[in-house]
């Protein structure tokens, strides 16, 4: 039997954090059959192929299919530049960073850098041009719809500039699209183009997608063990589809979130990640909370304003920024901490300066043991304070756990949606937001964008008159 990743969710319990800061046991027991009821909801929308995610880790083709493709090009390229945005960009970087380590802080040997531009700031771009030799870097470009406005502009600026450098035959040999198997325009151009191509599953979301080329394919180009990560994740799922609290953790941590959040105010939760290994996974799981929970109305759609804020700090960094908030402001936050329970490296402090204080204590301990204490200090002021802490525990921060920590909190995102019975899996929101830039940069058939535009602007005109 595989080690699992932990969770210890002892301080949210108001046994111990005190009366009305805390689950406690009879309300706990009062959910239960609410959290059966996510679970068999969830997994019928899974068993009529609505989601697609719980499967994934399951499916050989795509693994087998990005390391064919890996392997044919025999480590040609230097970079990798990364074209891509929100659940199409997220995990691959949080992957890049688990197992290469985080900047600068790199491995000595990585098969090709990866070069994340998931923003359109011109600098970003500019700068890559500027500093990418054209040669010897494979652009990937992500994107689901095929269609979003800053990928599409980044694809067009990348592949002119490699055309223009290496002539058009070579630069569509260097260019690798992931999208939708069915529809969207870069589907039409990548085939147009004879780009390789690599689909992602239709009933695969974004945020959810990581598991398919969307994470595999970069992961793999830069050297991560993508078959311990897909392992990883199936290792877990199992779990993740039990219907007691008790053996699923997805769906402890998921019922736990919500009460907090709608019984006790905690709107926002803290991933505070004692690693800095994890610390790009934790951006990762900032957007698939906040997508997937932040909704205006409920399956009857109803009002209902839903969601928890997901905030991210760095353990110990933080310490010395945000936990003076945390541990005295508002009550309105619960802290997950993320640790490992054994770090890559052990760094030892040599003994110097012994007559002193402040180095006396240090001398001959670990900077690991640092690292824990440091944690468990933390930890410790908080459950004082009476401000719900849990922690899951990694037992390494290696592709093994990050693919369960990543199943595990796609199954939790799913769980929580059920009980906020939200559709967890859209995003009007975005949609919107893609929807208005679209309109303002006149693509055709979006003159009910426009419309909505020109009325605002002039009510804000109207408005600064007055
Ligand atoms: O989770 C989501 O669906 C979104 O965050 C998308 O990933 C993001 O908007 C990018 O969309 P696309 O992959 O279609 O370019």
């Amino acid at each position: 039997m595989p080690q699992m990743i932990e969770y210890d969710w002892t301080n949210l319990r108001a046994d111990i954090l005190g009366p009305g800061h805390g689950l406690t046991r009879a309300e706990l027991e009062a959910r239960r059959e609410q959290a059966r009821v996510a679970v068999g909801k969830f997994l019928g929308r899974v068993e009529r192929g609505e989601v697609g995610f719980p499967r994934l880790p399951f499916q050989t083709e795509p693994v087998e299919q990005v390391e064919q493709y890996v392997r044919s090009l025999r480590g040609r390229y230097k970079s990798v530049l990364l074209l891509g945005i929100g659940g199409s960009a997220l995990g691959p970087y949080a992957l890049d960073v688990a197992a290469n380590g985080p900047h600068p802080f790199r491995k000595k040997k990585i098969p090709a850098e990866l070069v994340v531009v998931d923003n359109v700031d011109p600098l970003l771009l500019h700068r890559a041009m500027e500093r990418l030799d054209p040669r010897k870097t494979l652009v990937v470009v992500v994107t689901k719809s095929g269609s979003t406005a800053e990928t599409m502009a980044q694809f067009l600026i990348a592949y002119h500039w490699l055309r223009k450098k290496l002539g058009s035959k070579r630069a569509a040999r260097q260019v690798a699209a992931v999208t939708d198997p069915n529809k969207g325009d870069l589907l039409a151009i990548a085939r147009r183009e004879k780009f390789e191509l690599f689909a992602i599953p239709p009933n695969v979301g974004g945020r959810f997608s990581v598991l398919t080329p969307v994470g595999l394919l970069p992961a793999a180009l830069v050297g991560v063990n993508i078959r311990r990560l897909v392992q990883g994740a199936g290792d877990i799922a199992e779990a993740c589809r039990l219907p007691e609290l008790e053996s699923n953790p997805a769906l402890a941590s998921a019922l736990h979130q919500y009460i907090l959040d709608t019984r006790y105010g905690k709107t926002i939760q803290v991933i505070y990640s004692y690693s800095n290994t994890l610390w790009a996974l934790a951006f990762w799981y900032r957007q698939l909370w906040a997508e997937s929970l932040g909704k205006r109305v409920d399956r009857s759609k109803r009002e209902v304003l839903s969601g928890q804020t997901p905030v991210v700090a760095l353990g110990v960094t933080d310490q010395h920024s945000q936990s003076q908030l945390y541990m005295e402001g508002p009550r309105d936050k619960t802290v997950t901490f993320w640790e490992e329970t054994t770090n890559a490296h052990t760094v030892r402090i040599p003994k110097l300066f012994g007559k002193y204080d402040s180095t006396g204590y240090l001398g001959g301990k670990t900077l690991n043991e640092l690292f824990r204490a440091e944690k468990s200090a933390t930890e410790l002021a908080l459950t004082e304070a009476g401000r719900p802490n849990s922690t899951f525990l990694f037992p390494r921060a290696d592709e093994y756990y990050v693919g369960q920590m990543m199943m595990l909190c796609m199954f939790q995102a799913a769980y929580a949606g059920e009980l906020y019975d939200i559709n967890a899996f859209d995003q009007p929101g975005v949609q919107l937001s893609k929807d208005l830039t679209y309109a303002l940069l006149g693509r055709a058939g979006f003159d009910a964008e426009r419309s909505r535009i020109a009325a605002y602007r002039k009510q804000k005109e109207s408005l600064e008159k007055k």
